[in-house]
């Protein structure tokens, strides 16, 4: 089916149907999201922890995104394709920014970049859009920043930060986001700002009083042998039963038990193998 657009997003949010987000890292992350009717697939640089078991998101670069965005793209015909601007290419100046958003829509074939900030981030959202690249927002809990946050950790639980969580998000609204992501807020306050703006909120631990939903994959699938946080709901637990998997296959491998010639091997013509011989 033809590929979802930032319209496609805007039609549900102006139907009130849930949009729904996950992220994707290769070609095989990305068709099961397509082939599940996923609306949204994101390009995280969560990618980083999940995919390439670095730390944090910090090292990621624009490079390395583009990459990723291109499997991505390969795998999934349907969703809409959207791409983290990484950590260091973006906070320079606003150019910078134009520039890595045109490299990752020219390169990777994104339909539209996420960008983490507020306030501050405001007129550098402006200019992407104003350069013709679709912008999603990101509030709250903003991970390229755990050095500055002190970890990660629930975020506008205090009026300080409550309140700066709201000018926020209007300000990247007026700024023109077509969509923004709430990480790790209260329920409530997720709630006052969907009520505050007229663009869909994508939550993440942040209740279902928003307009749509994000989870990392890795995190529904339960790929990762770690306890999740609070907000994952796992649909599976896939590290352990993949894990169980090898285990048997190792074990059979070992024991000559696979592979069984009749089964997984192919024969051959008799006459041949004399000649051969
Ligand atoms: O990188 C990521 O996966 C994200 C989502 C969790 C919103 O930014
Ligand atoms: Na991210």
């Amino acid at each position: 089916c033809a590929r979802k657009t930032v319209r496609t997003i805007q039609n549900l949010y102006e139907q009130k149907i849930p949009i729904s987000v996950v992220t994707a890292w290769d070609a095989i992350t990305a068709n099961i999201a397509d082939e599940a009717q996923i609306d949204t697939v994101l390009v995280g640089d969560s990618l980083a922890m999940v995919a390439l078991g670095y730390e944090d998101t910090n090292a990621l670069e624009l490079e390395d995104m583009v990459h990723h965005v291109r499997a991505v793209n390969r795998g999934n015909r349907s969703s809409l394709l959207v791409a983290d601007i990484p950590f260091g290419s973006f906070e320079e100046s606003e150019a910078q920014a134009v520039r890595s958003a045109i490299t990752l829509v020219k390169k990777g074939k994104a339909q539209a970049v996420k960008i983490e900030g507020g306030v501050e981030m405001a007129p550098t959202i402006k200019k992407i859009v104003q350069a013709g690249v679709p912008v999603m927002g990101h509030i709250g809990l903003a991970p390229q920043k755990h050095n500055t946050l002190g970890g990660f950790r629930l975020q506008g639980n205090t009026l300080q930060s409550a309140v700066k969580i709201v000018e926020d998000c209007k300000a990247i609204e007026e700024a023109g986001v077509f969509a923004m992501v709430i990480e790790c807020v209260p329920n409530k306050l997720a709630k006052l700002v969907t009520d505050s703006v007229s663009v869909p909120t994508i939550g993440i631990g942040a209740g279902n009083a928003v307009s749509g939903q994000v989870l990392v994959t890795a995190d529904i699938l339960g790929m990762e042998d770690k306890k999740p946080a609070k907000f994952v709901k796992q649909y599976m637990h896939f590290h352990g039963q993949a894990k169980l998997a090898l285990e048997n296959y190792n074990d059979e491998v070992k024991s000559g038990a696979y592979p069984d010639p009749n089964h997984h091997g192919y024969k051959m013509n008799s006459e041949v193998l004399n000649k051969v011989k």
